[in-house]
């Protein structure tokens, strides 16, 4: 090629570049965190006093649902090595940490008789770290590790499930809440219910699909409003904070512009988005949700509708219990309408009546579940303001997985965060969406449930050979504190 030509590439290549991402700088008070949970992190999963949830039973006694049978038993140990994981934080400049409270370690039997201190100076001290930081702590209540006992009489299918909730809620907000001012109660209904309770893929590996799942979803809204009831009643006027709920959803893309297929993209959400945050918002399952399982409910013989509904009195119990969204974002499906759709199927998966899959041509993750598609969340986003009134939105978790070999130049991870981010820039400066902060998934590899420690997420990397639990930046750590502090996605940022 001649020097001519080459120039000519140059500028057409730079402008593609520029043309691509959205260049605008996030707002100021956007902002910018990172996740982790409990029981993928922690370890130390029988110190101190705590005491055994659903997760540490699964992987002991079995059924043995996680590759090469791991465990989370010291995963990246942070329960000892916290204060690394907090010197990680501030070198990123993140303005928030998004971690859970392990249910058993703070009440070892479930219960709110008996508070294990060392559980309790645990989270202290780490809180306490974060202040000393400049990092603000946005805590998740439930992050699936369920105290054993509490499962042992039901888990998410006893109605008591409330009172158990609530009480353990309060005692956060008692203990911590001086400090936290951001509280999440559920991490994701569909993992929690749906896998948990209704195709049994993860713990408590319950197979009950289309009634245990929609029973526990039910418990699980009104354990919701019980602690948002407790917080605005006893904390909030002196604590001044605010209580959300994280939805894990795709994108469905209609496959066709044919009205079936637009109805089926809008069946699946409202069977995600109906489900579980039209109750926190309007005070009741979402009609056209309610109307399709009771449609199949009835064709299969039911006497009543397989969706437990909620009495009035729920109703107003649980309408407007929601102070902000949060939302767990990863990859997008194409959708179409069934065509002829068993009858005699039951669950979520199928009462939607929705073909579901991924197009081979989207990029592929570590994950067999995860495809890079990034106008997917704008798309989201779009519906999800129309849909509720452009309610305040955090993104609780977005991020990209490899297949756990040792990849310190993540490009692809920078390449997938940095064409999200560019989407929800997007959707805030063109579509008007609240969105009010990113959390990227995660701070550091670590324990991944049903895939042990073959895929991960992390910004960093950690060995889990070493006894060290030894932290190693990856490329995309610098490329995120970047973003960080530039609060953009260019290197020359338009004004
Ligand atoms: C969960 C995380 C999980 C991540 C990646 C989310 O579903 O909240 O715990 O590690 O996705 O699979």
């Amino acid at each position: 090629m001649d020097k001519a030509a080459v120039f000519i590439c140059l500028i057409a290549f730079t402008f593609i570049n520029v043309d691509a991402w959205n260049t605008k700088p996030f707002p100021k008070d956007f902002k910018f965190g990172v996740a982790t949970a409990s029981y993928q992190i922690e370890g130390a999963w029988n110190e101190d006093g705590k005491g055994e949830n659903i997760w540490d039973h699964l992987c002991h006694h079995g059924p043995f649902v996680v590759e090469h049978n791991q465990t989370g038993d010291i995963a990246c140990d942070s329960y000892h090595k916290y204060k690394e994981d907090v010197a990680m934080l501030k070198d990123l400049g993140v303005s928030h940490y998004r971690f859970s409270i392990s249910w058993s370690r703070l009440l070892p039997t479930g219960f709110a008789d008996k508070v294990n201190k060392a559980g309790v100076q645990y989270y202290k001290n780490l809180i306490k770290e974060l202040k000393a930081n400049g990092i603000e702590p946005l805590v998740t209540l439930y992050h699936w590790d369920l105290p054993q006992p509490l499962q042992v009489l039901g888990g998410f299918l006893n109605d008591n499930f409330v009172d158990w909730f609530g009480d353990y809620a309060q005692l956060c907000f008692d203990l911590f809440g001086d400090d936290v001012s951001n509280w999440l109660t559920f991490n994701e209904p569909i993992s929690i219910c749906q896998q948990g309770y209704g195709n049994g893929r993860k713990a408590p590996l319950i197979t009950s699909p289309g009634i245990g799942e929609y029973i526990c979803g039910k418990t699980m809204m009104i354990a919701h409003a019980r602690a948002w009831h407790i917080y605005d009643k006893e904390y909030r006027s002196k604590q001044k904070g605010s209580v959300g709920f994280v939805v894990d959803s795709s994108w469905y893309e209609p496959n066709s512009n044919k009205t079936a297929d637009i109805e089926a993209s809008e069946m699946k959400l409202q069977f995600v988005w109906g489900m579980y945050i039209n109750p926190l918002i309007n005070g009741d399952h979402s009609s056209i949700l309610k109307k399709q399982i009771a449609k199949r409910s009835k064709q299969q013989g039911f006497k009543r509708s397989r969706l437990p509904e909620f009495t009035k009195e729920e109703q107003k119990y649980l309408k407007g219990t929601l102070d902000i969204i949060g939302l767990n974002h990863y990859s997008t499906s194409m959708v179409s309408a069934q065509k002829n759709p068993d009858p005699d199927a039951m669950g979520f998966y199928v009462d939607c009546e929705v073909n579901e899959w991924q197009a081979d041509d989207w990029e592929k993750s570590g994950s067999d579940w995860l495809r890079v598609v990034p106008w997917g969340i704008r798309k989201l986003l779009k519906w999800i303001k129309v849909n509720f009134n452009n309610t305040k939105i955090l993104i609780t978790e977005n991020g990209y997985s490899d297949n756990g070999e040792k990849d310190l130049k993540d490009d692809r991870r920078i390449h997938y965060v940095k064409s999200y981010l560019s989407n929800i820039r997007d959707a805030m400066d063109k579509d008007g969406v609240n969105v009010v902060g990113y959390t990227l998934w995660s701070l550091m590899d670590n324990f991944e449930w049903n895939r042990g420690y073959t895929e991960k997420f992390g910004l960093y990397h950690v060995d889990f050979n070493s006894r060290n639990r030894t932290r190693t930046k990856k490329k995309s750590a610098d490329f995120y504190k970047k973003v960080i502090a530039t609060r953009c996605l260019a290197d020359k940022c338009a004004a």
